[in-house]
């Protein structure tokens, strides 16, 4: 029996050191140790040694059995190393190799030149205040004295939402006017800057969708020298103080007297070229004295008080400020353009 057990541990050691799976050792331990495994079949014939044999064999069977189970444990660990070693040699990381660059945004240039003029008009105590896209006729057309019939509300030139025409996307952000002017009492000075929609055919001074900042001032004594004097300080804050624009009379059915603000054509400075389309000039801005009419509306009594209006084309101000000569390339989102600002 000592020469049977010698043999089961020299077979069984060999077998369990040359193992490579844990599951091999798994069998392995079950040949060996398990109820039906090598090393208990021979226990099981302890009955027929004498009695001085048999705690010398019993000694010698557990050294066996400690040794296989050590010897299993210690494989075990091994394999589990070899495979973790394997993993990490697998995964390796190259922490020297250059990272994806992660290229950081900024702002559009729109943005940009809103934000700027939001400031400026804050600087001069105007609140901003927003109103809706989506609009009624009666505000954005109606109550701005454009009564129906007026060539501005022609189905051509607006995006009507319902079929009776009550609704649309705002034409231009005056309606804004008549929201504050029902919610605010005198004195009011607000600017709303915002999207409008028109039919226009896209080309390099037309867009569908555009923006504009719309301006309210109604206190008492407000004249068109005020009107002046803040479009005047707003444009010079805006392009720098050498920077030449005009006012032109004009019509607006919101407004009288009425005018348009032109700044110098910064492509030709003037003489003349494909963005002023010849003029020298760029209009800006539409602006003028709230008609009594609108002011009225609104429940302002116009023996105390009166006010000036304007409307800026952004997309406009945005291309003369950075001297961009077609208004396609700020919808285009192409990154070569945006990049540059
Ligand atoms: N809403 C006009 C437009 O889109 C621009 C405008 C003109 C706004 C005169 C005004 C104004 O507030 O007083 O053409």
């Amino acid at each position: 029996m000592r020469k049977q057990l010698e043999e089961i541990q020299k077979s069984a050691l060999e077998t369990i050191r040359s193992a490579n799976l844990a599951a091999d050792l798994e069998s392995l331990r079950v040949k060996y140790l398990g109820k039906k495994g090598a090393l208990t079949a021979v226990l099981k014939q302890m009955g027929k040694l004498s009695a001085e044999e048999r705690p010398v064999i019993g000694q010698l069977a557990n050294a066996v059995r400690e040794e296989l189970t050590e010897a299993i444990a210690r494989q075990s660990k091994l394999l589990e190393q070899a495979a973790m070693e394997a993993k990490l040699a697998a995964e390796v990381v190259d922490v020297t190799i250059p990272g994806t660059p992660v290229t950081v945004g900024h702002r559009h240039p729109m943005s940009l030149v809103l934000e700027e003029a939001e400031d400026i008009f804050i600087g001069m105590g105007f609140q901003i205040v927003e109103g809706p896209e989506v609009e009624l006729a009666d505000y954005n057309f109606t109550r701005l004295n454009t009564p129906e019939g007026h060539p501005a509300r022609d189905w051509q030139d607006t995006f009507y939402l319902t079929e009776d025409g009550s609704v649309l996307l705002r034409t231009q952000t005056s309606p804004v006017q008549v929201h504050v002017m029902e919610q605010q009492k005198p004195p009011i000075r607000i600017v709303s800057p915002g999207r409008v929609y028109r039919k226009d055919e896209v080309d390099a001074t037309h867009s569908p969708m555009f923006h504009q900042i719309e301006g309210l001032v109604v206190d008492k004594g407000i004249t068109m020298a005020d009107l002046k004097g803040t479009l005047e300080v707003f444009v010079q804050r805006l392009y720098g103080a050498g920077t030449k624009i005009r006012f032109r009379p004009h019509h607006f059915p919101f407004t009288e007297p009425s005018c348009e603000v032109d700044v110098q054509c910064f492509e030709c400075q003037g003489a003349g070229c494909r963005v002023c389309k010849g003029e020298g000039w760029i209009e800006l801005l539409g602006a003028g004295m709230v008609h009594p009419k609108v002011l009225e509306g609104c429940g302002i009594d116009t023996d105390l008080y009166s006010g000036f209006a304007f409307g800026i084309g952004v997309e406009r101000m945005t291309m003369r400020r950075f001297s961009i000569s077609d208004l396609r390339l700020i919808f285009e989102n192409d990154m070569r353009f945006l990049s540059q600002f």
